[in-house]
């Protein structure tokens, strides 16, 4: 079953927890950190993770130069997902200071990125995160240039893949059907009038491509 997890980083910030219990349908909640360095944008801290109630799992999108440095702060303010870049530093300590506090590590890199980067984490990481846009801004348009990684990564592990950036009705199925596993939506979930049935929408669609690609075999 392909898991659906919202971006609440186009959702409204003056009505952030409205916004958040909108999308309880969905499995992971994703919440997107920027420390305008590694990306030009600034947004959240762990103080906005530790307001935000769901009983979705956290996950925290770390966009920073140094996660290993904050990977504590995400973990003891509840997220229980942490994703870091290895493109920012070294992730061997990050990846400890997740496991040694009962979190689950996952590795990311922007589609500029070789896909050389991701090698030394492919036992070690819990799961993947490929940028299907570059890490920033919400509302970019899906690379389709990215799917052959999504491929090849598949080809080299059972893991969860997780596809950031661009992701709605029609990209999912790309997506899907090059491997991943995860599909992060921000955009197309809190622009829709009904960000609860665009779960759904996206979940079915999801995992009828899933359905499709066994039965063509
Ligand atoms: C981009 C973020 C994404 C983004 C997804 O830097 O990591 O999580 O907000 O939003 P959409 O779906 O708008 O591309
Ligand atoms: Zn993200």
């Amino acid at each position: 079953m392909v898991k659906i997890a919202p971006s609440i980083l186009n959702a409204n910030f003056a009505h952030l927890q409205r916004d958040v219990d909108k999308v309880q349908n969905a499995d992971i909640l994703h919440i997107d950190i920027m420390d305008g360095h590694f990306v030009p944008n600034l947004s959240m801290g762990p103080g906005h993770v530790l307001a935000i109630q769901t009983k979705l799992p956290k996950e925290a999108h770390l966009m920073m130069e140094q996660p290993s440095r904050y990977a504590k702060s995400f973990l003891d303010a509840g997220a229980k997902r942490l994703i870091a870049h290895a493109e920012a530093e070294d992730l061997s300590k990050f990846i400890r200071t997740v496991h040694s506090n009962n979190g689950i590590a996952g590795v990311a890199i922007n589609p500029n990125i070789p896909f050389s980067k991701l090698m030394p984490y492919l036992k070690r990481a819990d799961f993947f995160l490929l940028m299907t846009v570059k890490a920033g801004f919400g509302g970019q348009s899906f690379m389709r240039s990215v799917l052959p990684k999504i491929r090849k990564l598949r080809k080299l592990t059972y893991a969860d893949i997780e596809v950031d950036g661009g992701v709605n009705l029609e990209t999912a199925k790309l997506a899907v059907r090059a491997g991943a596993t995860i599909l992060v939506a921000g955009t197309s979930l809190f622009n829709s009038n009904d960000p609860k049935h665009q779960v759904e929408e996206l979940r079915s669609i999801s995992n009828r491509e899933i359905h499709l690609s066994v039965t063509e075999v």
